[in-house]
């Protein structure tokens, strides 16, 4: 969610979540996602809106992922991509140290707490209203020391490191290419950095040619790369998701050394 993008309609600024999100324990929460309303709402006013508002706030009104997360108590729409990729690949273990960059408004917190990590730590440029179970701070990932600072705070390895980062949009989709894969390089050296033997990760990326080279290092550093569209991430946006598995520390760590040297160039 961008900086400047408006809040979620029926979302008060300030107010904490009320009660436990999603379904009954023991329940599946992304099914009932697919149940919101589908009859057509359309805006009786524009009173004053750019036509970009109003666009996005029919989406909003239309959009059943929306609802359901508004109904459910999630944060955000986005907290159903995480459901459906921890149904997919099985992601968050009860008592797992969970990274979560990224954060606001705090629906990836919540599906974490909710399936059961022990420690979620997270970081957002955005302030995050208090997430039960969960301590995020308001950061620049990109700040060099921030990784240090959430490393102290999860108080030993992370089990799965979570990038739902995105820059704001400048509209020129080959920048905007280029600030999202900078930031999922950033979180990948982080991730290779901060995970135990056997960790995961997950990042945002958009599908446009540059993802591809993120793909050798992680390849190599871990034991299974997939690259996942969950339902709920829009048709019509090149959001995709890269999740690897099955992380290797010694590999990492060459990994890390190989890219510090060619970022510091020739002596
Ligand atoms: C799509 S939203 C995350 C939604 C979140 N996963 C959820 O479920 O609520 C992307 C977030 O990335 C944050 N972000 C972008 N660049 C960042 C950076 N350099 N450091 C920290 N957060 C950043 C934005 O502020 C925005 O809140």
């Amino acid at each position: 969610m961008g900086k400047g993008r408006p809040a979620v309609p029926g979302r008060q600024p300030g107010q904490p979540a009320q009660g436990s999100p999603g379904a009954a324990d023991g329940e599946t929460d992304a099914a009932t996602a697919q149940t919101g309303r589908t009859k057509s709402v359309s805006l009786r006013t524009a009173r004053g809106r750019t036509s970009a508002q109003q666009h996005w706030l029919a989406r909003q009104l239309n959009d059943p992922y929306v609802a359901a997360a508004r109904k459910q108590g999630w944060r955000s729409r986005a907290a159903f991509k995480l459901i459906e990729l921890d149904d997919r690949f099985h992601l968050i273990r009860p008592g797992m140290r969970v990274i979560d960059l990224g954060a606001a408004p705090g629906g990836w917190a919540q599906v974490a707490v909710k399936r059961g990590a022990g420690r979620v730590v997270g970081v957002d440029l955005l302030p995050v209203d208090p997430v039960r179970g969960a301590e995020i701070v308001v950061g620049d990932f990109d700040d060099p020391a921030l990784p240090a600072r959430l490393r102290e705070m999860l108080g030993g390895p992370a089990d799965l490191v979570l990038s739902d980062m995105a820059p704001n949009t400048t509209g020129h989709a080959a920048t905007d290419h280029i600030r999202i894969i900078g930031l999922a390089e950033l979180a990948l050296d982080f991730a290779m950095e901060v995970l135990a033997e056997g960790g995961s990760f997950v990042a945002k990326v958009f599908q446009g040619g540059s993802e591809q080279d993120m793909l050798v290092p992680m390849k190599r550093a871990f034991a299974s790369v997939r690259h996942a569209k969950p339902p709920a991430s829009r048709k019509e946006s090149s959001e995709l998701y890269v999740v690897a598995t099955g992380y290797r520390p010694e590999r990492g760590a060459v990994l890390r050394a190989e890219r510090r040297r060619r970022l510091e160039g020739p002596a």
